[in-house]
């Protein structure tokens, strides 16, 4: 209850949960000039929606009026992560999630939550507590489960259960190296409970929220290079242990924070979409942008053709491999981390020009590339 109280919601829940159906449903409409990607989409039969700022919905009208226009789904950058919703072991705030929350609701949007357990946005406290030992780390993880879907279970059918679990094989294009043990990344949920912490968590998730569709996402399985296919096959190895133990788990979420300058072949992203499906799990993009390559081409138009065509080929297969669901990590080259984040910003004074519109909230070639997916062409 404090929870629904805490995300402004209380009393919401039911309409909120047959909205979420709805939104959903195909609508059998022809899209009208001038729809939103999400509408488009819609049309198809597939969800579209973005990652969004509370704190931009919040005082920046022109960034609300795009995300109502282009998206049906949102899912919140940073509020629903570790660091946001408990900055303080045993004090959970809701506040920042709620933002979003409220405008999700106001708008008829639905929400997806991300990311309940991550090797990242980790508060002071967890990492030390973490460390004192399996039996603190289970306790930790099931406190912090209970206390966020508690809250957030009338509003959040979807969330990014684990985040990121993989470890990067040697030679990928990350910059990040993070140490490995077996195909695991090394973070300080896998020493406190070794690959079992992605097993505890899901069932976790299950325990406290029955029909809540559980999601385990990750990046770097998209392109047509030797590691992205060791890691496509770490995830499919991961995905069979965890239904060979009868372990809960619904879907995988490809990120899908692609770079221009990465091969990319339909066939390694069909096979592996379809070999997930096989395994009754559905599939989604998750966190879609694009980084440019090295070497810009002459001139924004020439610029954005290569992005668009870049995005057409990675999300025209995965819809044609029985994705469903597409968000982009954010709608406008302005507000994107690819301008800011250290690990992912250009270092040559230009900025990445990654999202479907631009920093003027204009629509680009990659709205067209995605509005030319949705409708299957
Ligand atoms: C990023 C945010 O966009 C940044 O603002 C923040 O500084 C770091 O996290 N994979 C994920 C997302 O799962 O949560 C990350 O979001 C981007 C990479």
């Amino acid at each position: 209850m404090l929870g629904l109280v805490g995300l402004g919601l209380a009393g919401c829940g039911t309409r909120a949960r047959s909205q979420a159906v709805a939104g959903q449903a195909v609508t059998g409409q022809a899209p009208a000039a001038g729809d939103g990607l999400g509408v488009l989409a819609r049309s198809r039969g597939i969800s579209f929606g973005t990652a969004v700022q509370g704190e931009l919905l919040g005082r920046d009208p022109v960034y609300a009026a795009a995300v109502t226009a282009e998206a049906q789904l949102l899912v919140p950058e940073w509020e629903a992560k570790w660091d946001a919703l408990q900055p303080r072991e045993g004090e959970f705030d809701f506040g920042p999630l709620g933002i979003v929350a409220s405008f999700a609701q106001a708008q008829r949007k639905q929400l997806r939550g991300h990311a309940l357990v991550w090797h990242q946005a980790m508060p002071d406290w967890l990492a030390p507590a973490l460390a004192e030992g399996p039996a603190r780390a289970r306790a930790v993880m099931a406190a912090h489960v209970e206390g966020v879907l508690g809250a957030t279970q009338p509003v959040i059918r979807d969330w990014d259960v684990v985040n990121e679990v993989l470890a990067n094989p040697p030679g990928s294009r990350f910059t990040e190296q993070t140490p490995a043990r077996g195909i695991f990344r090394d973070t300080p949920w896998l020493r406190a409970l070794g690959p079992d912490y992605i097993e505890l968590a899901l069932r976790l998730a299950r325990e406290r929220d029955r029909t809540l569709r559980l999601t385990l996402n990750d990046y770097g399985l998209e392109g047509d290079t030797p590691w992205a296919e060791q890691k496509r096959q770490a995830m499919l190895s991961l995905v069979r242990a965890l239904l060979a133990a009868r372990c809960p788990l619904d879907a995988v979420g490809l990120q899908a924070h692609l770079q221009v300058d990465e091969p990319f072949r339909p066939e390694p992203l069909a096979g592996f979409i379809q070999a997930l499906r096989g395994m009754g799990l559905s599939v989604l993009i998750t966190e879609l942008d694009v980084r440019e390559g090295a070497n810009l081409p002459p001139g924004l138009e020439a610029r954005d053709a290569v992005v668009a065509a870049y995005v057409q080929q990675v999300v025209g297969t995965a819809l044609a491999a029985g994705c469903r669901t597409v968000l982009t990590w954010g709608l406008s080259d302005r507000d994107s981390w690819l301008l800011r984040d250290p690990d992912v910003v250009r270092r040559d004074g230009q900025q990445h020009r990654g999202h479907p519109l631009d920093a003027e909230f204009r629509r680009k070639a990659m709205w067209q590339a995605l509005a030319r997916s949705f409708a299957g062409g």
